[in-house]
């Protein structure tokens, strides 16, 4: 088998590509990312036993193949994530948000959380920990972490991590309590992983049937649409969140008028959109 080269993808499978993907997931794929095709579909070529990422395009054209399609725009995402990514932000939920919730909730204390495009799981599974830490255990809680890759929530729901992966932002004395070792990775103990509940959802589906959120977690994918599904998105994001609910977007996101919707408000070292 031969491996393909940038001259490889002709251009309009390159156009048909770049449109697949938009319309599956909203992910824009400039004009220059020949390289980034390449190796997320290589291993999709293997698989198949095809040449080039030309045969590929033939075969989503004409045979419509749905799983094939499916996996080409999974592995088009980008999935990278760690534990307590964005430290400031877990502090302001810790030191502001929480105390807050706690003072105004009622009787059964009820909080609802949304890592909405949860990845691998660890930004969920910071979050479950974190509220254990602060001795939430008895509380109502709801975390739900969702994502448009089935491959992504499945990882995310076996909370087996690799060392590499605990090694990113776990704190050892978190390591130590909530996982345990298995061979040479660790698996997350099911008081937190039972926390977490995992549904495949893409952003920019229609939002009005969840429930109203105390915080929403939409981080380091935003990046990835346009201006117009972001503001859609952003829209949406406020209506599941109650007035004063939280939304957290990657710390390096433009916010993209979010202030429509959203107080911007600087809690320690972190950018907290307060729904208004
Ligand atoms: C870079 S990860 C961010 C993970 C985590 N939020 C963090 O900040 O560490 C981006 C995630 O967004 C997901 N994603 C991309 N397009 C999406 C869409 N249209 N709907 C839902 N999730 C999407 C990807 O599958 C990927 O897992």
């Amino acid at each position: 088998m031969s491996s393909s080269s940038s001259a490889s993808i002709e251009w309009d499978n390159y156009r048909f590509l770049q449109k697949y993907v938009y319309s599956r997931a909203g992910i824009v794929l400039e004009d220059n990312k020949h390289y980034l095709f390449e190796s997320r579909l290589a291993p999709i070529l293997q698989r198949l036993g095809l040449d080039t990422i030309n045969d590929l395009c033939v075969l989503l054209r004409e045979s419509g193949e749905v799983e094939v399609g499916h996996r080409v725009v999974e592995a088009m995402t980008t999935n990278e994530t760690y534990f307590f990514r964005e430290p400031a932000q877990y502090e302001a939920i810790r030191t502001t948000l929480l105390p807050r919730l706690k003072e105004e909730s009622q009787y059964p204390k009820k909080l609802r959380f949304w890592s909405a495009a949860a990845s691998t799981g660890q930004e969920a599974y910071s979050l479950a920990m974190l509220l254990l830490e602060q001795g939430l255990a008895e509380w109502d809680l709801e975390i739900l972490g969702t994502d448009i890759s089935t491959h992504v929530l499945e990882r995310a729901r076996s909370g087996r991590y690799q060392q590499i992966e605990v090694n990113r932002g776990l704190p050892a004395p978190l390591l130590r309590k909530y996982f345990t070792s298995s061979g040479l990775d660790w698996q997350l103990k099911d008081e937190v992983r039972r926390m977490v509940r995992y549904e495949a959802v893409d952003l920019r589906e229609s939002m009005r049937s969840r429930r109203p959120f105390d915080l929403v977690f939409c981080r380091n994918v935003m990046i990835y649409f346009d201006a117009e599904t972001k503001t859609k998105i952003l829209r949406e994001l406020r209506g599941v969140l109650g007035q004063g609910g939280w939304l957290l977007l990657g710390g390096s996101e433009p916010a993209f008028g979010a202030e429509e919707w959203f107080e911007r408000q600087f809690i320690g070292g972190a950018t907290v959109f307060i729904a208004r």
